[in-house]
């Protein structure tokens, strides 16, 4: 029997199902069903028999879900229906008694937590590969200086060791945001009901153990109406994603013949259907693309949540679709930039080239006569008024003139000159966090500590 006296039209069926994307939730739904059973038998709410005959019926569904034979029937409006009809026909009349003290309303919120935390550990794990690739390239090319840019303006000299590192503390950080999500998915909602408890004695406790949760949700209302680990997956996923976007950009830059700074290996760019000379980093700029669709998925569920009564609503549904592109384009980015830089050279002439140019030591001459006594807003002032007559005059500093300088100030003299010569500059940063050679050695043995197993 029904409740209905119409099957629902095929346009409501159209907009309502969500077999279409939540098949992926399939292998969460047959594992947190046996906990379920085997929790009702041992509280004593099914028999023995019954368990026996509904976990043979569950792991034939298991089985044919991962073989791909798991057939689909027209009625089908999601995941958990379709494995409760499967059941119900492997096992008969017993196959009716899985649903008991379970709702889909706490069903669906306990497997997108357990989607959610697996693809935090997925995260977490290719976050660190690639940090691992990053150190790597770090080490082997420790004392390679090119410029560092602010503004895309040539700024002063770092090595690329330093440079690279940065990207290592940014991924660092996302292990933490994504350590951070698996941890909101601690408590587990199996067990809430439709939103008000169950009338059986439930074992949640042991549910939770057997499902890998670390606590049980203390509010069957909160239970069934939270997305918390959904949002804090599409903050972490988006932010990690926006760190590879401003990677790929770089490489997009670095890679043209302008730059020159590195060469991508050629199974990590396409040619051009035209201009047979092109080597095009598309990798890159699509690492630098993607970041924002993450980020419009997050933005996407603060809508459907925002204002939404407590607790299920149809509306909550709409978290699988970004939940699923977001995890599998984070997992195709992270896996692409491991790739694309486990390949890249790096052209060492090219960048010290560009680093050579004198007028990055613009500080460090103001920072000459600061130690000689002048505060440093005016030491500003005096070596703009050097860098504006070179630049006029179409000299570099060290052409100018030992009375120019004495015009300038007398507190330049010599040292003015070695300053400028060698590369002074580089190692000259010492401050902790800085770029010379000691200090990077340092960040060195800390972003390994910071990426070894815990
Ligand atoms: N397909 C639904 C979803 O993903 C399952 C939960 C349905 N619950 C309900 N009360 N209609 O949200």
């Amino acid at each position: 029997m029904s409740r209905f006296s119409q099957p629902p039209e095929a346009g409501f069926r159209r907009l309502n199902d969500s077999i279409s994307f939540d098949w992926r939730l399939g292998p969460y739904d047959v594992q947190q069903s046996r906990a379920h059973v085997t929790m009702l038998a041992a509280q004593g709410i099914i028999t023995g028999p019954d368990r026996d005959a509904l976990d043979r019926a569950l792991g034939q569904v298991e089985h044919e879900l991962a073989s791909g034979s798991f057939e689909l029937a027209a009625g089908d409006e999601d995941i958990h229906m379709a494995i409760e009809r499967r059941v119900g026909a492997l096992s008969g009349a017993v196959g009716g008694k899985l649903h008991t003290a379970r709702t889909r309303n706490d069903q669906v919120a306990t497997e997108v937590a357990m989607f959610v935390r697996a693809h935090a550990h997925e995260a977490r794990t290719a976050a660190a590969r690639l940090a691992m690739t990053l150190v790597e390239l770090a080490e082997r090319h420790l004392d390679w200086p090119m410029p560092g840019y602010t503004h895309l303006q040539r700024a002063q000299p770092v090595y690329l060791s330093h440079h690279l590192l940065a990207y290592v503390w940014m991924l660092v950080r996302d292990r933490a945001r994504f350590r951070h999500v698996v941890d909101a998915t601690g408590p587990l909602p199996l067990g809430a009901g439709a939103l008000a408890g169950v009338n059986f004695d439930t074992d949640r406790a042991f549910v939770a153990r057997e499902l890998g949760f670390a606590s049980v949700s203390e509010n069957s209302i909160d239970a069934v109406s939270n997305r918390d680990f959904v949002l804090d997956y599409l903050a972490a996923a988006a932010t990690c994603a926006t760190h590879l976007s401003r990677l790929g950009s770089e490489i997009v830059l670095w890679s043209s013949s302008e730059f020159g700074f590195c060469r991508l290996a050629d199974a990590w760019a396409s040619g051009s259907s035209i201009m047979p000379q092109k080597k095009n980093p598309d990798a890159a700029e699509l690492l630098r693309a993607k970041a924002p669709r993450l980020t419009a998925h997050l933005v996407a569920l603060y809508g459907v949540l925002h204002g939404l009564p407590l607790t299920y609503n149809k509306d909550m549904q709409e978290d699988k679709e970004p939940l699923f592109d977001a995890a599998d384009t984070l997992e195709t980015c992270l896996a692409a930039a491991h790739g694309m830089l486990a390949s890249i050279t790096f052209d060492r002439e090219r960048m010290e080239a560009a680093a050579s140019d004198e007028l990055l030591a613009a500080t460090d001459v103001a920072d000459l006569l600061v130690r000689r006594g002048m505060p440093f807003r005016a030491a500003h002032g005096v070596v703009a008024g050097l860098v504006r007559t070179a630049v006029q005059q179409g000299k570099s500093l060290s052409d100018l003139a030992p009375d120019q300088l004495e015009a300038a100030s007398p507190l330049l003299g010599d040292a003015f000159y070695e300053v400028l010569a060698g590369h002074a500059w580089l190692e000259s940063k010492v401050s902790e966090g800085g770029t010379s050679l000691e200090r990077i050695r340092q960040q060195l043995r800390r972003a390994r500590a910071a990426l070894a197993p815990a």
